[in-house]
């Protein structure tokens, strides 16, 4: 009888030490979930500064950003010339990048709709871009491709 209740014992011990571990686990789950979502641009590098932004955006080279926005199949979705896309065409983003978000400069507009693109949604259009570019581009890549828009 002794040993038994023992090992009856024993074996609480280690339900309530696996009901421990979940707990933890949960909660740290829990945790990155939603420091994720606060941050949304992920586990990548932080985000820029406003003044890093343009900083970068001044040295950058628009024929590059011509170039990666095909490589990074950007150009499968934003289709210059489709009445109703996918996504809005990049054509007038010269003019757009101003008024979409009006407290914002165009290029920290531009910068945080790649980054960060479920913080503001072009009406109309579904949240459909990508969620990992700012861990797939550099940052100089990303300023080339503001530039090259900045010019459409
Ligand atoms: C799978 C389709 C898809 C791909 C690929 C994609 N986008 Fe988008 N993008 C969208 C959609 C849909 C929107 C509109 C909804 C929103 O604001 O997120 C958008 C919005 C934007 C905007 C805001 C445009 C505006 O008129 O204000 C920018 C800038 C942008 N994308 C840049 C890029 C760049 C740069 C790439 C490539 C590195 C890219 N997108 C790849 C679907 C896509």
């Amino acid at each position: 009888m002794a040993t038994q209740s023992t090992r009856r014992g024993r074996r609480s011990w280690a339900v309530y030490l696996i009901i421990a571990l979940v707990v933890v686990f949960l909660g740290l789950f829990l945790f990155e979930l939603l420091t994720f979502g606060i941050s949304g641009a992920g586990a990548g590098s932080p985000a820029l500064s406003d003044d890093e932004i343009l900083a970068l955006i001044a040295d950058a080279n628009p024929e590059n950003g011509a170039q990666l926005v095909v490589q990074f199949a950007c150009t499968a979705c934003h289709v210059d010339g489709a009445e109703k896309g996918i996504a809005p065409p990049f054509e007038g983003l010269s003019v757009n990048a101003a008024s979409r978000q009006p407290e914002l400069s165009p290029e920290v507009y531009l910068y945080r709709s790649i980054v960060n693109p479920t913080e503001y949604l072009v009406p109309g259009f579904a949240p459909a871009m990508p969620q990992d570019l700012g861990d797939r581009m550099t940052d100089e890549q990303i300023a080339d491709v503001i530039a090259y828009l900045l010019q459409q």
